[in-house]
Order: structure tokens, then sequence, then C-alpha cells
């Protein structure tokens, strides 16, 4: 297939080079993009009559048939094109003719390359914040049903105090929240338009950045033509805030992974979300957590990989950038999937044990911390208390007794301000009640936490 370029060259391409060095095979994703790049491009060529209007007309009509035909299943972008730019731009001059090659007046592939892929992360931004957001609406309503379900709390996962379930759930809609913040702020960034930047030095055709600009919906245009087709900031930052929303995901996954084990039963799977094993008839295994947080892995990896390839880079272009798509495209695909995936699993994948969760909170020391509050409120200074109860769970663990078991004598053996509302300021749901600071498990705060985030994403 003869080349754009290929006037300048006396032979054609080694076939194996022509594969090696074409990219039609994954920025055909960047279809829709590249046309409507196009399609503004040429309507300004026509406005700032570097071409006539009527010879704008002709080539958007000709683009958009060109889009009908590719929504319709009819046009199929692949090899041998070397790339979703020419693809588009031979098609074009075989459906309008000539006419088709005055499109790339005044643009280089290498201002459209980047304004195709910034409109296509765009979208995709605002698509993985929408799914966030469901997931969130998920975690809401699971906690919104679990606010005096108890469950042990753990730091070093080694018991500490109980929590409402429901407080432990919020903790994730707020890291949610982090992300979704994040996703907003390089959105900005992605927001700007290079269209016009040409190769890199701009052009001396009368061209006009800000109507390509307003057309595409970009809120400000490059200031400096060499950076805006040299920047991919907006990639790694983009790939980076995705890894930390594969962070909350991969540990939510793990919490999962540990609630459902017969260890912890805490949760029990449903059939929608577990699998058998292929051996072992008794088996019902997490998938769909354990894929979550194996996934994590390659968005890192994305993340380096972009890293690598952008930090030994002179200025301006350089075909490395041709690396940068298929770590943004597949970091898209695996975030949308494992929102959507953990969304399917806290709506429908989990039924929670709550027998066995105050159960679980009734058999440890984890109201450890309330015996020594206890006697600071009797004027205790915190770390005598402290002492004290331990020398209490000494004497339990040594007589394989709990707190409570120990009769108000034995108490006061330790500490004769011990009285007998002791056994009620124990128990694990008022230990919880108790922890009423801003922020705190206590059932006021989250009850207050709740209603917060109901008004935030219910309406
Ligand atoms: N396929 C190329 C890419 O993805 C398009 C830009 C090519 N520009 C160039 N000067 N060779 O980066």
């Amino acid at each position: 297939m003869s080349k754009a370029w290929s006037n300048r060259f006396d032979k054609s391409l080694d076939p194996f080079i022509e594969q090696f060095n074409s990219s039609i095979n994954f920025d055909k994703n960047l279809i829709i993009e590249d046309l409507d790049c196009s399609i503004a491009h040429a309507r300004m060529l026509g406005i700032n009559q570097i071409i006539s209007v009527k010879e704008s007309e002709i080539i958007i009509n000709g683009l958009n048939e060109i889009k009908n035909e590719y929504l319709k299943g009819e046009f199929l972008p692949c090899f041998p094109s070397e790339d979703i730019h020419y693809c588009i731009e031979e098609k074009l001059i075989n459906l309008i003719g000539d006419l088709g090659k005055k499109l790339h007046t005044g643009r280089s592939r290498n201002d459209q390359v980047g304004t195709d892929l910034r409109l296509w992360l765009r979208k995709k931004i605002d698509e993985i914040i929408d799914l966030i957001i469901d997931l969130q609406k998920a975690l809401l309503s699971l906690a919104d049903k679990n606010l005096y379900t108890l469950i042990p709390g753990y730091t070093h996962l080694q018991r500490a105090q109980p929590l409402s379930f429901a407080h432990h759930l919020l903790a994730y809609i707020e890291m949610l929240q982090r992300d979704i913040d994040r996703l907003h702020d390089v959105r900005d960034r992605v927001n700007i338009s290079p269209l016009g930047a040409a190769a890199l030095a701009g052009t001396k055709i009368k061209i006009d950045r800000f109507v390509t600009a307003k057309e595409l919906g970009f809120k400000d245009i490059y200031k400096n033509s060499l950076d805006a087709v040299s920047d991919r900031d907006f990639a790694v930052e983009f790939v980076a805030a995705s890894s930390l929303i594969m962070t909350h995901l991969s540990r939510l996954s793990e919490e999962i992974i540990l609630w459902v084990t017969d260890e912890f039963s805490f949760a029990t799977l449903t059939d929608k979300c577990a699998t058998g094993s292929s051996l072992m008839p008794q088996k019902k295994n997490p998938d769909v957590p354990e894929l979550i947080r194996g996934k994590t892995g390659r968005v890192f990896g994305h993340l380096q990989a972009l890293l690598t390839i952008i930090k030994g880079l002179p200025l301006a272009y350089n075909k490395d950038f041709q690396e940068d798509k298929e770590p943004i495209f597949d970091t898209v695909k695996t975030v949308a999937d494992c929102l959507k995936a953990m969304n399917i699993l806290i709506k429908d994948g989990l039924i929670i044990e709550k027998e066995n969760l105050l159960r679980s909170v009734e058999e440890d020391f984890s109201n450890s911390t309330d015996l020594a509050d206890y006697l600071v409120s009797k004027n205790v200074p915190f770390r005598e208390a402290y002492q004290t109860v331990g020398s209490i769970v000494k004497l339990c663990l040594s007589r394989k007794k709990l707190l409570k078991d120990l009769s108000l004598a034995e108490f006061q053996n330790f500490n004769e301000k011990f009285e007998e509302d002791i056994f009620e300021k124990i128990t694990p749901r008022n230990v919880v009640d108790s922890r009423n600071s801003i922020g705190g498990t206590g059932f006021e705060q989250v009850s207050l936490q709740l209603t917060s985030w109901k008004s935030k994403l219910l309406n």
C-alpha cells in the first residue's frame, strides 16, 4: 500500500517493520474522537477561509458518513493502515476524492493524536466517576442496613476495638470520594487542547485554535506548541489516580476474602459471585475479590511503563509516545471492570453473617480500653488505669475467662473504684455506642455520616 509519505522514499517498508510500526490494531479505539477532531478542524479551516466553506462542508459530510458507516458496523479500521489517523484520511479521500487531501492542512498527527487521546480519556474519566458513584451507593445501602451490626476492628490484624459495620463500610466510601476528587482534578488537565500545535512549532497557516478547542469542549488551549505535543503528564496522572482506585478496591477485596474464610465467617458468598473448585467439592472460592486484587498489579505496571516511556524523551514528539495508548486503554478497562464487579459483589454477592459478627465481638478482649476509660472517668490517671487493666487481662487469660466473666469483687481487687455498672459499660454495643467523638464509631456519629452521604449520593 502506498503511504502518505511514500514519494520521499525509493523502496517500500519491510513487511515486518510495517507491522511493527503500525498502531491501528489498538488506536482504532480512538476512531470517534479522531473523526470529531477532524470535523472540528475542517470546520475551522472553512470559517477561517483556509479552504472554502463549501469544501469544508463536503469534508465534514464525508467524515460524518464514515462515522455512520463505522457505527453501523460497515467500516472496520484495520491494517495495513498505519494508524487511525491515516486510516480515516485514506477513507475520506476514497469517499470524496482529492478534496479529502485538504483536511490535513495546518495540523500534524502529533497534535492530532494528543487531541484524540485527551477527548477519549475525558469521556472515560466521566464514565469511571459514574461507576465509582454506583459503588459508593452500593456500599451506602449495605452500611445503612448495618448501623447496629458490630464487627471487630483490627490494628496489626489483631482484635483492637469493636466497630459499627456501617462505620467500616463508610471508610471505603470516603476513600472512593477522594478517588473521584482526584479524577476531577486530572480531568481539568486532560481538558486542554493541543490542536494547532502542529508538528511541534505551530503553523504559518492562519488557523484559530480557540475555534477547534471550543467545538471540542476543551476548557483552554496549550500555550506552548512544544509542550502541547510532548506532554503526557495527564496520562501519568490518570493512571496514578487509577492506581489508587485499584489500591482501595484491592484492600476491600482483601477484607472480603478474609471475611468469607471459615476462620472469620463474617460473611458468606452468594452463588452469584462465587466459584467452585475443580477438585475439592466443598470449596466456594472468592474469585471476584481475588481477581480485583490481582488486577491491581497490571495498573501499577502501566504507571511504571508510562513513566519510563516518557522519562528520557527529548522534546518534542517521539514515536515512543505510540506506546502510551495500550497502558491507558487497559487501565480504563481494568478499573471500569473492577468497579463493576465490586459493585455486583457488594450488592448481590455477600450475605453478612450478623450473628457470627456479634458472637465474635463478645468473645474477645476488645473492650479492654473501655475498662481503662471507666477508671479514667473515676479520676484514675490513664497510664495507671492502663496498667491495671493489663493485669486484669492477664488474670483472665490465665483463667481462660473474658472480662465480663469476672465478678465485681474480682474487679475491685484491682481497683475499688469499680462498681456494678462496669458490666453494662463493657458490653460490645455500649462500647461502640460510647465512641461518640466526631468521626468515631458511636452510633450517633455513624448515623450522622449515613445521613450526610445519603443526601450527597441519593439526591
Ligand atoms: N500513531 C502515532 C502515535 O500514536 C501517531 C502520531 C505519529 N506522529 C509521527 N510523527 N510519526 O503516536
